[in-house]
């Protein structure tokens, strides 16, 4: 799908469907007021058998019957008009798209419902209509049967046009800034829809190296270098948390490492990414059905890359190193066992007491190294424990952090982004009960607090730099379509870390509200 910037009025303009906000009520949005006019009948009885309010998710498609270019016109709620924001017009944005489907073009007035803010308004609709619009069917044959578009699933809209607010003078910077928000959503859509790409990947398909070949194929002419250490160069150079995890996997691990370098950097962060590209728990091995979607298992060190792919062209001031910790946790005759002790990238020994918490020792190597070249700030994300999910839920990232302002930050930055997320404690007092008798640590803490105590594992290996790190275990998947998520992978984390990095280089875009 293509999402353009619209020159006409557009009531007038030709599509298949106009789409116009509604806020609660319903009250008739920006350009809703003038379709409505152009129909020439009431449409509030229409509405009201509907059961349409106008509150945000809602959605009612009225034929025109010739009264309109556009053969329908959608009304779309967006809820109260003073609480419209980025994530109100991103899901409204969604609501076109999956409403849309089976129609070629449309176009939209849903910018125009967030006028304060034209630029904010602009990319977050290109982004919902552009995240809305991702489907993972690379598997499934393409056959022409019987039925209406021959059996196939409808086909997606090919263009929005969206019509934004007139620029309210002050604060604007006019059709040029409003081309830079469009283009920030569509690159900010693609990223995350790179990562759902990469995550949704079946684990036969997608090993270690085939993830290092990705990051190769996929970052290149993208500012991005990328350097991978192989198996012989990780036990070499002593990383023994990602060689302990992968070594009972016929497909060997990688720490893939990217760099991106802008002229006149304002900063230096670190990013790691958790890339177990199959997690089955190793010897101490999951029941078949909590295995089933452990293909997703990399979709913290899909979301770096994802997220790095995007930094040029956001012009990201800021310079980034991300590391992918990428390995396969099986179970063989080769696999470390329970009661093994590894010696990771800084020393510190671990008694690894269950092979299932595997995420934490590849992840430990990696921010280890990262920690080494002191950078300002080390944001990690991975998909590191259920207990998270018990927590927080499907929906919610959890975050924790040694730095109470960095943490701010990425709060901030989720928030920006409709991420939702939840700062979690790391208890000083709980850190005694990942002690080991025989090492330094042991992998496993108490039965309950398990994502507290997968968080207080990775502070030791950050040498107190400043950290955050994002849970992703709830969030990386969505079980069903709704609003700009796709079942499956959803690239959660992505729009964060962008948004994050955006504003730490400060490069002047206005983002959000
Ligand atoms: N990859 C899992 C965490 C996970 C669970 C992600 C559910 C997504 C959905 C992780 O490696 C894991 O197995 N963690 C264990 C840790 C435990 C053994 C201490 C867990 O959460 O059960
Ligand atoms: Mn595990
Ligand atoms: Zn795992």
């Amino acid at each position: 799908m293509k999402v353009t910037l619209a020159k006409a009025d557009a009531v007038t303009a030709t599509a298949d469907v106009l789409a116009v906000p509604v806020f609660a009520g319903p009250e008739l949005g920006p350009g809703a007021e003038e379709a409505v006019a152009a129909l020439g009948v009431p449409v509030a009885p229409l509405l009201e058998a509907r059961g349409f309010t106008g509150k945000a998710g809602e959605a009612a498609a009225l034929a025109t019957l010739g009264r309109l270019p556009a053969t329908v016109l959608l009304l779309v709620g967006v809820g109260e008009r003073d609480k419209v924001d980025a994530e109100v017009l991103r899901r409204a944005a969604a609501a076109v798209v999956r409403q849309g489907r089976g129609s070629r073009k449309a176009v939209t007035t849903l910018a125009q419902a967030l006028p304060a803010y034209p630029e904010v308004a602009v990319q977050a609709v290109t982004e919902g209509a552009l995240l809305a619009a991702y489907r993972f069917d690379k598997y499934k044959q393409a056959k022409a049967g019987s039925g209406p578009n021959g059996g196939r699933p409808p086909a997606e809209l090919a263009s929005l046009a969206v019509v934004p607010a007139a620029a309210p003078g002050r604060g604007s910077g006019g059709r040029g800034a409003l081309t830079a928000a469009l283009a920030a959503g569509q690159v900010r859509a693609a990223a995350t829809n790179l990562a759902r790409d990469l995550s949704n990947e079946p684990a036969n398909a997608l090993h270690p190296a085939d993830l290092a070949a990705a990051a190769r194929r996929l970052l290149d002419g993208k500012g991005v270098t990328v350097k991978v250490k192989d198996e012989k160069a990780l036990a070499r150079e002593g990383f023994g948390g990602i060689i302990g995890v992968g070594q009972g996997a016929e497909h060997p691990p990688r720490l893939i490492e990217l760099r991106y370098q802008p002229k006149g950097a304002t900063g230096e962060v670190v990013l790691v990414g958790k890339g177990i590209t199959f997690d089955s728990g190793g010897l101490s091995l999951k029941p078949a059905d909590s295995m089933k979607t452990m293909k997703t298992d990399m979709s913290g060190a899909a979301a770096v890359l994802a997220a790095m792919s995007a930094l040029a062209d956001l012009d990201v001031k800021v310079a980034v190193t991300g590391y992918l910790a990428s390995a396969e946790n099986m179970p063989s005759g080769a696999a470390t066992r329970p009661g093994d002790v590894l010696t990771m990238k800084n020393g510190k020994t671990v008694e690894v007491l269950n092979t299932d918490a595997e995420g934490r020792l590849v992840m430990a190597d990696a921010l280890a190294l990262g920690a080494a070249a002191k950078p300002d700030a080390i944001v990690d994300v991975a998909t590191l424990t259920g207990a998270c999910v018990v927590a927080l839920g499907n929906r919610y990232t959890g975050l924790m952090a040694n730095d109470d302002a960095l943490a701010a930050e990425l709060l901030d930055a989720a928030a920006e982004a409709g991420e939702p997320t939840w700062r979690l404690p790391l208890p000083p007092e709980y850190r005694k009960d990942i002690e080991s008798d025989l090492a330094d640590l042991k992998n496993v803490g108490d039965r309950y607090g398990g994502a507290l105590f997968a968080g207080l594992f990775l502070e030791q290996f950050v040498d107190d730099r400043p950290w955050v790190h994002l849970d992703i275990a709830g969030p990386a998947r969505a079980e069903s379509d709704d609003g700009y998520l796709a079942k499956g992978s959803t690239g959660v984390a992505v729009r964060t870390l962008l948004t994050w990095l955006e504003r730490r280089g400060a490069n002047g875009r206005p983002t959000g509200r």
